[in-house]
């Protein structure tokens, strides 16, 4: 019978692997903690209508990309494509945001239906920030901070370039998408099917067409700074002096619009060369409309999301993760003789108790002692620590042996095993 194999495009993080993501989970909770964020969890499914309501009807994500399915009771449910949704979700349902402060992280695993490639996944990982009430751009400034003090602490401030830009309140962009549906009427026939079927329903997406006619049509098409209102012009002023102010180069792109539908004002994304066709590590923006209209009391929020596998690629290919993040185990115990067992537990369980930091893989399984010490020499433990006696008598002493050049091992009493190791591993209890 033919062996199964994962999902395509949904990856076995391996515990070669692991460390690495460790270090990168463990910098990102330093950073929001820095910041004053605290953990939100929500679950992995939520209503499919969630996440129309909120992406929107008319997106790749929620056109193309959703897990969805009707459960047993018949409710349509689809597995979460990004964070935002089900933290709003969450948030508004126990109470937090209705006149309220309050700055929240996530991360977890989120689904997309795409094509997989280096970087583009079907499972994928993402650390997200969403901080609600605020309504001035010192809370976009300071998002966009968090990204970057990560950078700083991950060594990668060299490596990505924030772009940025103002697509304008929601009023700002309904009369835009009306005056670009219009203009794109008037030239339907130089559009391909796509564009032909988006104009009306949501004309702004047509901007993101590949298709070079489509563009060359798009060349005398309304622009969207033309119709951004003072009040958020304002406002994205601001957000760039106190980018400024505080050291954070920009770029400013006019065609960064982002694929979800609930932004307004200031969207942005960092983006990498040395990740290939997929640049961006890192995307968010305000979406002040968001939690009213899915059913919440108006609140003002902003945040982001970045994708972990971008990331650890990013820091794997720069070399940019730390030796030492490798998992290390202290002590390898090696068990002679299947009536040591009971002992080896015992004596195992007492040095866990006694030091709590320690590392230490009791050997099980039995095998001669010369396999056992080629497991400890491979395990990359410092020091064995081997239980053997003449066969019948009790064990009263272990020798403990050092697994680097020098080979050096003493024996010792088992009662004062815990004092040795502590001497030679420099650790306390
Ligand atoms: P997004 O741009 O769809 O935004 O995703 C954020 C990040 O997730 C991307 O920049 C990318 O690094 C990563 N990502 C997205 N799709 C994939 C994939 N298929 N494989 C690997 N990585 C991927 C959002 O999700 C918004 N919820 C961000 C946000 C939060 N805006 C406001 N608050």
């Amino acid at each position: 019978m033919a062996k199964l194999q994962a999902i395509r495009g949904m990856n076995d993080i391996l515990p070669d692997q692991t460390p690495n993501w460790q270090y990168v989970e463990k910098c990102f909770q330093q950073v929001v903690h820095r910041y004053g964020y605290r953990e939100i969890r929500f679950p992995i499914l939520e209503q499919t209508q969630l996440f129309k309501r909120s992406i929107g009807e008319v997106t790749d994500i929620v056109e193309k990309e959703m897990y969805s399915f009707d459960d047993r009771n018949g409710d349509n449910l689809s597995l979460r494509p990004e964070g935002t949704a089900g933290c709003v979700r969450a948030a508004d349902q126990h109470g937090l945001l209705f006149n309220q402060q309050q700055r929240l992280w996530y991360q977890g695993p989120m689904f997309r239906h795409e094509r997989p490639q280096k970087g583009r996944y079907r499972q994928f990982q993402q650390f997200g920030v969403e901080a609600f009430g605020m309504a001035g751009p010192d809370i976009d400034a300071e998002v966009i901070q968090v990204c970057a003090s990560l950078w700083q602490d991950l060594g990668l401030e060299k490596f990505l370039t924030l772009e940025i830009n103002n697509i304008g309140s929601a009023e700002d962009r309904k009369r835009y998408a009306a005056a670009l549906s219009a203009f794109l009427a008037f030239h339907a026939d130089e559009l391909d099917d796509d564009a032909r079927n988006r104009m009306h329903s949501n004309p702004m997406r047509v901007l993101d067409s590949k298709n070079p006619a489509v563009q060359a049509a798009l060349k005398s098409a309304p622009a969207l700074v033309d119709y951004v209102s003072d009040e958020s012009i304002a406002h994205y002023s601001e957000l760039k002096s106190l980018l400024s102010q505080v050291g954070i180069e920009f770029v400013e792109s006019p065609r960064l619009v982002r694929g979800l539908d609930y932004y307004n004002n200031c969207v942005f994304e960092w983006t990498t060369d040395s990740l290939g066709a997929q640049g961006t590590v890192c995307g968010g923006g305000r979406y002040d409309g968001l939690v009213e209209q899915l059913g919440g009391k108006p609140t003002v929020a902003a945040g982001f999301a970045m994708g972990v596998e971008r990331l650890v690629l990013m820091l794997d290919s720069l070399g940019k993760i730390p030796e030492a993040t490798s998992q290390v185990i202290d002590v390898y115990m090696v068990v002679v003789g299947s009536e040591l067992a009971g002992p080896a537990q015992l004596l195992a369980k007492q040095l866990r108790q006694q030091f709590p930091e320690l590392g230490l893989i009791n050997h099980c399984g039995g095998g001669k002692s010369s396999n056992q010490m080629k497991r400890a020499f491979n395990s990359g433990a410092r020091l064995a620590i081997v239980l053997e006696t003449e066969s019948g008598q009790p064990l009263e002493t272990v020798k403990i042996r050092h697994l680097n050049d020098s080979g050096d091992s003493i024996s010792v009493e088992i009662a004062n095993c815990g004092e040795k190791l502590a001497e030679f591993l420099s650790i306390s209890e």
